[in-house]
């Protein structure tokens, strides 16, 4: 049932090609230009009512929230709040009739989720789930339903469902802005011809697996790392930290770059490793000059990088690794995949039951 692989967590990591093709296939119109969501019953004026966006989730399917943001408010520039469910729950969110508050849940049976889509609803939002599995409690009381097509997910750290989370998120971004108007059909098409070439390039990434192993292992001997980025990237390092954390125990935290020297710069020691994600051409010099200070104070730096930044980042750092070049909005898809493998080879590295780590469970149904 493993397939060949010695962990689901592995065999997961390698389905994730097909599961973006998946969660694709049927939803894209046949001249490439727009996006087709059956699924969701809103009228396009119901869509132009929509004053902000509240999304709400747990663990690894709040990271895929967190990037949601950042892609519905670019491209369809509507405001987005992103919540932690146990948080939103109870912090009196300003819920409107007008608020379309979106869940996400790989199981969509996570009870702290399933409590804020019941509050939503009481308030009188509508609510959009984004899970994987068909006919669970949350898309059975959500309004609409936007299936992921992952397949199902066993290892307890999440990977194809965190990121065919991602490829629903930039399918509704660009739905809602050929619907409001926000991005006209040529850059849809755009995006949507560099979305159709992401699984290939997760394979190429796949390819050079052995790579991040080597990495892991010399990683694995810490204690304590850092993850770094900006914008979609800082996302990106939160996901990669969590990933870690949950599977290596290795201690590790995850900072917005130019927040370190604000607070956590005194942690960062001769050796302790750093791994830096930069896929964002406009911030790039930005996250240099927060390596340049992580450098300073002995810190090994790691870059992921958006191809075509390779020759100004690689020589501010130790190691780099430049994903196949994509759109700036896209690269969360292809930048997670090279941390999910250092998480994986860390825990391999540590003797740690890789699938099943300890105190924790796929699917959480207690508040
Ligand atoms: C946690 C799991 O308990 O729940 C995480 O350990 C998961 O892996 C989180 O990301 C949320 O789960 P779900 O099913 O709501 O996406």
């Amino acid at each position: 049932e493993k397939a060949g692989f010695d962990h689901f967590m592995l065999k997961e990591i390698y389905e994730q090609p097909k599961a973006y093709r998946n969660t694709m296939m049927g939803r894209v119109s046949e001249d490439g230009r727009s996006v087709h969501l059956k699924e969701i019953g809103m009228t396009p004026e119901q869509i132009r009512g929509i004053s902000k966006v509240h999304i709400v989730a747990c663990g690894t399917a709040y990271h895929a929230g967190l990037v949601g943001k950042s892609v519905i408010e670019s491209l369809a520039r509507i405001p987005v709040e992103t919540d932690v469910a146990s948080e939103y729950r109870y912090r009196s969110p300003i819920i409107t009739p007008d608020t379309l508050v979106i869940v996400v849940s790989q199981s969509g049976e996570t009870a702290d989720t399933l409590a804020a889509l019941r509050e939503a609803k009481r308030c009188g939002a509508r609510v959009l789930a984004i899970t994987n599995v068909v006919g669970s409690s949350v898309s059975r009381e959500a309004d609409d339903v936007m299936i992921t097509q992952a397949g199902p997910e066993i290892a307890v750290a999440s990977t194809k469902a965190y990121t065919s989370q991602l490829i629903a998120f930039y399918l509704l971004g660009l739905y809602l802005a050929d619907t409001l108007g926000t991005k006209d059909r040529e850059w849809i098409a755009n995006v949507l011809t560099a979305m159709h070439e992401l699984p290939e390039q997760v394979e190429s990434i796949l390819e050079q697996s052995m790579v991040f192993k080597q990495i892991a292992e010399s990683m694995a001997k810490h204690d304590n790392l850092f993850f770094i980025g900006r914008g979609v990237d800082f996302a990106v390092a939160q996901e990669g930290s969590l990933k870690l954390k949950e599977i290596s125990y290795i201690h590790s935290e995850a900072y917005a770059a130019g927040e370190l020297k604000h607070g956590t710069l005194a942690l960062i020691e001769e050796g302790i490793p750093v791994i830096s994600v930069i896929t964002q051409e406009e911030l790039y010099e930005k996250t240099l000059s927060n390596i340049k200070e992580v450098k300073a104070r002995g810190a090994h730096v790691l870059a992921i990088v958006n191809a075509g930044l390779e020759d100004e980042v690689a020589k501010s750092v130790d190691e780099i690794f430049a994903i196949p070049k994509t759109l700036p909005v896209l690269a969360p898809a292809l930048s997670v995949v090279p941390l999910q493998l250092i998480a994986y080879y860390a825990s391999l590295a540590r003797g740690n039951d890789v699938d099943k780590p300890r105190n924790l469970a796929k699917s959480v149904t207690v508040e």
